[in-house]
């Protein structure tokens, strides 16, 4: 198919290219550059345009025959949504209308959606299921899921047809080394031990030791970037045969504690990392734990990369030639 992947310069989205390509989709990346990078961008062409800009994504309609949308393009940083949330709201929000209204326009109805677990807010219980109630607690959350009510609603009025995506925390790099996490700032687990280890950062902070939780620090949910993006391949394949909207959970249904993950990162580099304990940022719940079900019997999604260890080989492998 002709895919246009907003973001697909970003993180995920360049993971997500790289799959596409090898499934022999024809890829058209729609990137403003603000995090994404030029060398993350692995293939396709790339149209550098804002989505913001209505003009530049009707040009972008215009000059391709685009059967389906996979918009990956947002703001990430939830603690900036809380001090800014009109940012997330024009960024996040605006740009995913803009996005929706032309593809009504040229009569595109296939629609992948980087949503994320944050549109679950405080769990009620764990795992998380796809029919938890949503109710995020944060500006960051309060868009993704805002955007999964108006995909609801053009399901129904307009006929377009979606997945949303709920990640939980991506993580690690492209096993063949081509491609990995570069944010900046980078507020993400793994990478930010990662770059305390490689002397960017003297020490690693972990934002409070008082959850109640085994070791007291928060349980996270760790999925491999590569198992992220051929979930979004094998999301696209189903819904143009099935022709069904979906929201589903990508996760590992498998918590670890940060505690966990600083020891894991010492098993696998060999160097200690050096503690520093700080309060809980804003918002932070205790367990963000998915239940990966749907997505293995909707999908028939396997993930590749099951065991912690191997997400942080591939991402300390990339972080230390970058
Ligand atoms: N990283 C995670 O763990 C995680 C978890 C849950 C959900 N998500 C969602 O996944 C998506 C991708 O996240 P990521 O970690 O790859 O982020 P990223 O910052 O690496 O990628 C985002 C990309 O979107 C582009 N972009 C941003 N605003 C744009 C605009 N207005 N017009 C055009 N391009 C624009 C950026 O340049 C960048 O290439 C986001 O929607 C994010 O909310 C990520």
């Amino acid at each position: 198919m002709k895919v246009l992947v907003t973001g697909g310069a970003g993180y995920i989205g360049s993971h997500t290219v790289k799959e596409l390509l090898k499934k022999g989709h024809e890829i058209i990346i729609f990137d403003n550059f603000s995090s994404g990078r030029k060398e993350l961008v692995c293939g396709g062409e790339v149209i550098h345009g804002d989505l913001r800009s209505k003009e530049e994504i009707k040009a972008a309609f215009e000059n391709h025959k685009i059967e389906a949308v996979l918009h990956f393009a947002a703001l990430i940083q939830v603690g900036e949504s809380y001090t800014n949330p009109q940012k997330y709201y024009l960024h996040n929000l605006i740009t995913s209308l803009n996005l929706l209204e032309t593809m009504l326009k040229f009569g595109i109805k296939y629609f992948i959606f980087s949503s994320s677990a944050a549109v679950y807010g405080i769990p009620q219980r764990i795992p998380l299921e796809e029919d938890h109630p949503l109710n995020p607690i944060n500006p960051y959350g309060t868009t993704k899921f805002m955007v999964e009510r108006i995909l609801q609603d053009y399901d129904r009025a307009y006929g377009l047809k979606y997945v949303s995506l709920r990640y939980f925390n991506a993580a690690g790099a492209d096993p063949d080394g081509q491609i990995g996490e570069m944010h900046d700032p980078e507020t993400h687990l793994i990478p930010s031990i990662l770059l305390h280890l490689l002397g960017k950062k003297d020490n690693f902070q972990v934002f409070g030791n008082d959850f109640p939780t085994p070791d007291g620090t928060a349980i996270r949910d760790y999925i491999h970037v590569t198992d992220l993006a051929r979930a979004h391949v094998l999301a696209l394949e189903r819904l143009t045969a099935e022709n069904q909207s979906q929201a589903i959970n990508l996760g590992s249904s498998r918590g670890y504690s940060v505690l966990e993950v600083v020891k894991a990162v010492e098993k696998v580099t060999g160097k200690k990392v050096n503690l520093k304990f700080g309060p809980r940022r804003q918002g932070d719940v205790p367990v963000l734990l998915a239940s990966s079900q749907k997505a293995e019997s909707w999908l028939g999604w396997q993930r590749e990369f099951s065991e912690l260890e191997e997400i942080i080989e591939t991402a300390w492998k990339w972080h230390q030639k970058h």
